[in-house]
């Protein structure tokens, strides 16, 4: 591939919001690895997606100890292309990066002590290349260690320079209060909480929501298009090319259900009315009201991330379009 340079336009359309309370400013879409960046994917089109990407304004990039398959690859993969075309761009990318699932054997290859969490942050840096991240996330809740040692862990990071900020991903509502608390007595605030959110997931709207609001915490929404299913991909069958049809244990032939179908068909019914693709009002639809930071999406080709951007021209809803969705949501419709 030639070598890249990044587009001169690059910060003309996409929007920056201030994550939660800090002054640090996250594009309205950022780009997850979870897939396509494993070992059997092309690097070629990584580089396309990552290159893509950039030229539209997205600076925030978001990986785990365990992106794969295998796990540790997609750190790798970004590592790569990151030393041949960003290198250059280091300071005006985020990079992010989670511990708390297996990694390797034994009994510090996962969770939330202090020993798994920093080893863990230690192996993505060397895969990645890089001398510190932009977010290093706990990636998970771990009951079986106090609460204070997985914080303190992640503070740690920080005043080792290996972290600028730190964030939780996947922590109940209280859990969340109580990490909050304990980073703030640690002088490393929490700066963000990456969640499950989607039309098809609003566990966020049970409480979360509320305590993010309260503690000053941004909220990244993940997988906001519903692993593909809130999208056009599934509507005629399963594309041989598709998620579904692939080895992902997370959307799998059978997770494509009738049911879902339907609520996506009628749902894109609304996305025409907004002029939108059904993909595009998902993505607005996770944004409404501001009251996520980032949506935080997965693309398998580049001409994906052009259709996601688009959704930006087009985040209000009018309260009869959320009242349609909430009916169609609610097999009322
Ligand atoms: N913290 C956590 O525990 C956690 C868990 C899950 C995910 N995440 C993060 O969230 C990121 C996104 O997750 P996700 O990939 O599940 O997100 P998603 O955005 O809900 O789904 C992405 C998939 O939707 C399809 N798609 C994307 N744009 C499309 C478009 N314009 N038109 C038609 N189809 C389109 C593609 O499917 P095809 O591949 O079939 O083309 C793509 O792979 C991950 O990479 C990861 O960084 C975090």
């Amino acid at each position: 591939m030639t070598a890249y340079q990044a587009s001169e336009d690059r910060y003309e359309r996409m929007s920056y919001v201030r994550c939660g309370r800090s002054g640090l400013r996250l594009p309205a879409l950022s780009l997850g690895l979870w897939h396509n960046f494993g070992g059997g994917d092309a690097i070629d089109n990584g580089r396309s997606l990552l290159r893509r990407s950039f030229d539209l304004g997205i600076t925030h990039f978001d990986l785990a100890n365990n992106y794969g398959p295998p796990p540790g690859e997609a750190e790798e993969t970004f590592g790569r292309i990151w030393k041949s075309d960003f290198a250059a761009y280091r300071d005006e990318m985020i990079v992010a990066t989670k511990a708390g699932y297996r990694m390797w054997p034994g009994p510090y290859g996962e969770r939330g002590s202090r020993k798994s969490m920093l080893a863990s942050l230690d192996r993505s840096l060397m895969r990645l290349g890089m001398d510190y991240v932009d977010i290093f996330y706990s990636h998970r809740y771990d009951a079986e260690t106090p609460l204070e040692e997985t914080m303190s862990a992640l503070a740690q990071a920080v005043r080792q320079g290996k972290a600028l900020y730190v964030g939780i991903s996947n922590y109940g509502p209280e859990e969340t209060r109580r990490a909050a608390e304990i980073l703030r007595s640690l002088g490393t605030p929490c700066l963000i909480h990456q969640v499950h959110y989607s039309m098809y997931e609003r566990r966020l709207e049970q409480g979360l929501q509320q305590v993010l609001q309260e503690e000053g915490i941004g909220t990244i929404a993940y997988s906001p298009l519903a692993r593909g299913l809130l999208t056009n991909r599934y509507l005629n069958g399963i594309p041989a090319d598709s998620r579904a049809a692939g080895a992902s244990a997370f959307l799998r032939r059978e997770d494509v259900t009738e049911e879902k179908l339907e609520k996506s068909r009628k749902l894109q019914g609304v996305a025409e009315m907004r002029g939108q693709s059904l993909a595009q009002m998902a993505v607005a639809w996770v944004l409404r009201q501001s009251r996520v930071t980032s949506a935080l999406i997965g693309v398998s080709r580049a001409e994906q991330i052009d259709d996601l951007a688009g959704a930006l021209d087009q985040l209000a809803f009018s309260a009869d379009e959320l009242a349609q969705i909430d009916n169609i949501l609610g097999g009322k419709a």
